[in-house]
């Protein structure tokens, strides 16, 4: 069968065409390599032994994605990674979030509804929730209005798919609302590989502990937590790649009782910073350096999902511990910086 990942040379993506490929499926690729490598598809072939089919174009180009619908009339699904992700970007620049996460979602939508029975995998955010009165979040927490375009472009991207689906029968949909993707492929193949200077936790961690940054500053100790630190849910990113191909199989198999459906996808436990940082130490036994500063602006004190609804409706549960996901997230650091 074949799936398209757009964005697939990039971080969940690209784990995401590893498991595609290793239960079989046939993967077009179309990335922009604005923030990936053709390098990726070296480390997906190590894996699997496969090389995906890849097209290199952006998706703001109508004309080229009507191209590409024409040459291939016979996909079964689409996973939609491709977007921008940084979120102070967003703020400086919303009309480029807004052109490169939802002008292209409609394209997309729009030639995929051209085919029969397609189903479409959209990478949504718990971003979406804010932070919560209630934890865990279920799918029922209600939605925020985003302070930033990152996270309302999830938002009306959402809004538009239900919409989409509410009208076509051709198009079955399912939004996952993932929390902290962390960690790298065991092998060692493939990872994140973040610009400049991480904003995420985990890459800055392993950066510092590399040498690579002086240290680590945690933002804030007076959140109203156990240690003070923000608490959020840390998912292995080969979990969070798995949960997409469960929920293509899910539609392609024709169990979604709607064709539209959301699922948090998290690990279900709240760790804080401290407790990242502490398991890291003792992962690679020695000290990480780090200093305690200000709360970052706009971070919210806690979030961690209730992913029952995943585990009941898909069968999908997340395996791997904190541990494991930071294990490897340092084996990859270690190599890519060696390379
Ligand atoms: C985690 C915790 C920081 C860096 C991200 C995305 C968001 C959504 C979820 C996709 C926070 C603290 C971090 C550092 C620190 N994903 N921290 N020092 O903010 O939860 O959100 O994942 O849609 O859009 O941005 O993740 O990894 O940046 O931060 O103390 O140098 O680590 O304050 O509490 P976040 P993060």
């Amino acid at each position: 069968m074949k799936i398209v990942v757009t964005g697939g040379l990039g971080y969940i993506g690209s784990h995401t065409v590893v498991e595609l490929q290793l239960l079989g499926y046939e993967v077009i690729i179309i990335d922009n390599c604005s923030n990936s490598s053709t390098e990726v598809l070296k480390g997906i072939t190590a894996i699997t032994g496969v090389t995906p089919h890849f097209e290199e174009f952006d998706l703001r180009d109508l004309a080229k994605i009507q191209d590409f619908f024409k040459r291939h009339t016979d996909i079964a699904g689409l996973i939609h990674f491709a977007a921008s992700k940084a979120v102070s970007e967003s703020v400086e620049d919303p009309l480029l979030y807004y052109e490169n996460n939802v002008t292209t979602l409609i394209y997309v939508l729009k030639e995929l509804q051209k085919l029969k029975n397609a189903a479409f995998i959209f990478s949504s955010s718990c971003t979406v929730y804010g932070q919560a009165e209630n934890l865990p979040i279920t799918e029922n927490t209600p939605i925020k209005s985003s302070k930033s375009p990152y996270g309302k472009t999830k938002q009306i991207g959402e809004e538009i798919i239900k919409d989409t689906c509410k009208i076509s029968n051709a198009i079955n949909a399912i939004s996952l609302r993932y929390f902290n993707p962390i960690g790298a492929h065991p092998s060692a193949e493939i990872g994140e590989l973040p610009l400049g200077v991480p904003v995420n936790l985990v890459p800055f961690i392993t950066q510092t502990a590399l040498g690579l940054r002086e240290e680590l500053a945690v933002f804030g100790d007076d959140y109203p937590t156990k240690d003070g630190t923000a608490i959020r849910d840390y998912i292995h990113v080969v979990d969070l790649a798995k949960a997409h191909i469960i929920a293509l199989e899910h539609l392609l198999n024709n169990k979604n009782k709607s064709n539209y459906e959301v699922f948090n996808i998290g690990s279900g436990t709240g760790t804080s910073v401290l407790q990242v940082i502490k398991t890291f130490e003792k992962i690679t036994n020695r000290p990480l350096n780090y200093k305690i500063v200000a709360r970052r602006k706009g971070d919210i004190t806690t979030a961690y999902a209730d992913t029952s609804k995943a585990n009941i409706t898909l069968g999908w549960t997340a395996e791997s511990s904190l541990e494991e996901a930071l294990e490897n997230a340092w084996k990859w650091e270690q190599k890519i910086r060696k390379a």
